[in-house]
């Protein structure tokens, strides 16, 4: 009989492309996908018996803020215990690398650290330094315009003149020479605004002889959502490449219920070119705290303040309360500071998150003392809750927006499908019992009813927790075929 290295026998497959699971058994070997199939005459090393759970694909968490988290924490626990195998990085116009810092961390790279957390000048000294940490997930990243931005302009808010977008172009272009994804934009933060949709336009030009995507936290999520979905649709269109816009949601109170108008904006714009959105399962953002946000009407929680760290915990209408002064003159006195905003309506959320063009992606900040539950919830979230307990969409359905739909859309190769000759990144799970346990209360939980995590091969996670063998790697983009 020929050999592997594990033998998972009679699980329900389900192989990532979103048809329904089929019970099969799966031979892995030198961290590939060796067989497929029925009764499989194999020895192996280590055979489990997986009768009663689901195998998938390692899912892709498309929208992360795990740039420097990699390399400090490489155990990637908040990720691992969820089944993820992949984390995107690089998202909302900031990523680690390549960056050259010339004084305090602009707001929001702040989320990703202090200033001794970047010395990566070029991005393939970031890649190189992901190789020696050797995470427990694999690692794709995206490059950030802030960030570009930060290293070639002497002031923030203003537009990037001509000779700077061309600096800023060349090291987009080292880096889509070493791999990176594609291009992101955080445009909504004070330090991207500023920049014209012709600056994204110009800076983009690389990214389609590259096969690469351009990725956006777009301009605004509020009033005029549909402006900045349409200036997206332009940048895509005009560079000629795919468009993910991240986080898609209707953001503050007066602009719940644009849920159909937003996707159908979508919808029309998909007609003509490939583009598509991330999406979170839960009614609440996290980011900095941002002054724009700021709303008596909605529950701010803030989550840490440098000259407050005292109040992290609370909400913004108890500290202003305690300190007598307005929520605005509260949120300027916490500065810099991180919070949670609860301004999604869940109804939203769920038309979004269900659109076939959605993929999941937890936006989770692995820095956050008291971090949005999003960060270990998501993906047992999205499968346990929302499929399985309120039927929003199959459990296949799920699994390809966490799976082959990402893998394909930003080239990883040979990544999220359970087929002969791919990467063995696997998740076994039980569908009857998988579900988020962190809470806003109690945020740093692993989930429920993760059996097993592969990742190249490599058994990485079991329901007793982390094996604390890390065999992740650096994907560098490979061919993309969109799916729209
Ligand atoms: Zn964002
Ligand atoms: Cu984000």
């Amino acid at each position: 009989m020929p050999s592997c290295d594990t033998l998972i026998r009679n699980a329900a497959v389900f192989d990532g492309s979103g048809k329904d699971p089929e019970a099969a058994d799966v031979a892995l070997k030198d961290g590939r996908i060796l067989a497929l199939g029925a009764a499989l005459p194999y020895t192996a090393e280590s055979t489990l018996d997986a009768r009663g759970l689901a195998l998938a694909p390692g899912f892709i968490d498309v929208h992360t803020h795990d740039d420097t988290i990699v390399l400090r924490a490489p155990e990637m626990l908040p990720k691992l215990s969820q089944g993820v195998t992949t984390v995107i990085v690089g998202n909302c116009g900031i990523s680690a690398s390549p960056v050259t810092l010339h004084g305090p961390v602009p707001d929001p790279m702040n989320l990703l650290g202090g200033a001794e957390e970047f010395h990566f000048p070029t991005f393939a000294t970031y890649k190189d330094a992901v190789h020696a940490a050797k995470p427990a997930v694999n690692v794709a990243a995206l490059v950030g315009h802030t960030a570009l931005r930060a290293n070639h302009l002497d002031r923030l808010d203003r537009a990037a003149a001509p000779s700077e977008v061309t600096a800023m172009r060349a090291q987009l272009f080292e880096a889509l020479e070493n791999g990176a994804l594609g291009l992101s934009t955080g445009l909504a933060y004070g330090n991207a605004r500023a920049a014209t949709t012709e600056e994204v336009l110009t800076l983009a030009e690389p990214l389609a002889a590259a096969g690469a995507l351009y990725v956006t936290h777009m301009r605004t999520e509020t009033e005029k959502i549909l402006e900045a979905m349409e200036e997206t649709f332009a940048i895509g269109r005009g560079s000629r490449v795919p468009v993910v816009i991240s986080h898609l949601k209707c953001a503050g109170i007066a602009n719940w219920g644009r849920s159909e108008e937003v996707l159908h904006a979508l919808e029309v714009a998909r007609g003509k070119q490939q583009a598509g959105c991330d999406c979170y399962p839960y009614a609440a953002g996290s980011s900095t705290l941002d002054l724009g946000q700021v709303d008596d009407r909605v529950e701010i929680t803030i989550t840490w303040s440098e000259p407050h760290p005292e109040v992290a915990g609370n909400s913004l209408g108890q500290i202003a309360e305690l300190w007598e002064v307005t929520q605005l003159e509260a949120a300027k006195r916490l500065q810099p500071a991180g919070a949670i905003y609860h301004s999604i309506s869940e109804e939203d959320m769920r038309r979004i998150l269900a659109h076939p063009a959605t993929m999941i992606g937890s936006d989770g900040l692995p820095l956050d003392p008291r971090p949005h539950p999003r960060l270990w919830g998501t993906f047992p979230r999205v499968l346990g809750r929302y499929s399985r307990d309120e039927k929003l969409f199959s459990m296949a359905a799920a699994i390809h927006k966490m799976t082959a739909m990402p893998a394909q859309r930003f080239g990883l190769e040979r990544r999220g499908r359970v087929e002969m000759g791919y990467h063995a990144d696997l998740v076994l799970f039980d569908p009857k019992t998988i579900i988020d346990r962190a809470t806003f209360a109690e945020p740093a939980q692993a989930a429920a009813g993760i059996n097993g995590v592969w990742v190249n091969g490599v058994l990485s996670y079991t329901a007793n927790g982390a094996t604390e063998q890390r065999a992740g790697q650096f994907l560098s983009r490979g061919q993309t075929a969109w799916i729209q």
